[in-house]
């Protein structure tokens, strides 16, 4: 039942209560505060625990919260946002096939501008050029609907918006020194820490919408073997669990801030020196492989429209576009 001034329900109310303090708080002050009995309030905890939330209590002097809950639905995101229109509405699945499926699908019904589809794991997750991205819980799997006003040609520069997005976001709530291994993987520890993968509907002129999805290794302990030397995970490299909506909040700040600065020029003239600062490949010798020939050109760094801008030994440039070459590290990933 909700209160009609704030709206909160009883447990709550009793779950602010105990977050506001940083001590134990006794089961009298909550009884008398919210008029409840001693039962009352017992059962809310039980709930309040069988929801996740580590709760201890101890003989005369209350309860105290010891440990929240890894819990990436709405409620849990919003706690944290500080958006103005990106992931207002989120739509949350413990379970589905793929985010970008589910958010697609919603782009065909024309959902809200900034619709996010979270979910805690995916059976059929999708990689990039046909692979499989196998999506156990504790991770983060999300995909933003959008509705670019942009040329048809300008929209893949979105993946490289979500880079820079999940880079500041994991640095900022975890403190990992991340890079962006051009043009859209993120990498920390010279490994892979998170995927992306853009999805539109087009025609010749017009976007119908943009789903990004992005994979971001959160909580994860253990990769298979395939690919256990290329990926990583925040745990891994902190040696903690993130809280996922805190992270999850944060990444949409960012996106909506650079997203924002993106549609104002239709590039990423805004965008590039940033880009170019968490760049791993910048000014590093890189393999540049296109139909199967591969050359060895140091990487300066993008341009406005993403193109990587690498150089010969002879100092000559040239751009090369995503999608048409890969780019590997002389010794391996990165
Ligand atoms: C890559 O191959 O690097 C891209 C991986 C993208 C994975 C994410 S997880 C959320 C969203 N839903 C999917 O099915 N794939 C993307």
């Amino acid at each position: 039942m909700s209160d009609n001034n704030t709206g909160k329900t009883t447990k709550e109310k009793i779950l602010s209560m105990l977050e506001q303090s940083r001590d134990y708080v006794s089961g009298q002050d909550i009884c008398d505060s919210l008029s409840l009995s001693r039962t009352a309030v017992w059962k809310h905890i039980n709930t309040l625990r069988a929801e996740g939330y580590e709760i201890a209590s101890v003989n005369n002097r209350g309860y105290k919260l010891n440990g929240m809950p890894d819990i990436i639905n709405e409620k849990c995101i919003r706690d944290h946002l500080h958006t103005k229109w990106l992931a207002q509405n989120v739509i949350y699945y413990e379970e589905t096939d793929s985010s970008n499926n589910k958010a697609k699908q919603l782009g065909e019904e024309g959902e809200k501008d900034g619709t996010v589809v979270v979910v805690d794991r995916q059976t059929a997750g999708k990689g990039r050029r046909g692979k499989n991205w196998i999506s156990p819980a504790g991770n983060c799997y999300f995909s933003i609907l959008l509705y670019p006003d942009v040329r048809v040609d300008r929209a893949s520069m979105v993946t490289l918006v979500a880079a820079m997005a999940v880079s500041e976001a994991v640095r900022e709530v975890t403190g990992i020194d991340t890079r962006i291994k051009w043009p859209n993987d993120v990498v920390a520890g010279g490994k892979k820490i998170c995927g992306i993968l853009t999805e539109s509907s087009t025609d010749m002129e017009y976007i119908q919408y943009v789903v990004v999805g992005i994979g971001i290794n959160c909580n994860q302990k253990k990769f298979e073997n395939e690919i256990k030397d290329m990926a990583t995970s925040i745990s891994l490299e902190t040696g903690k669990d993130v809280e996922r909506a805190k992270l999850l909040a944060k990444v949409f700040e960012h996106f909506e801030r650079y997203y924002t600065l993106y549609l104002e020029t239709e590039d990423l003239s805004k965008l590039y020196d940033r880009y170019n600062e968490l760049l791993i490949n910048k000014d590093r010798d890189v393999k540049i492989i296109e139909n199967g020939r591969e050359r060895i050109m140091k990487a300066i760094g993008i341009n406005e429209v993403g193109a990587l801008i690498v150089e010969d030994s002879d100092g000559r440039q040239e751009t090369v576009i995503s999608g048409e070459v890969s780019v590997r590290g002389l010794y391996g990933y990165v």
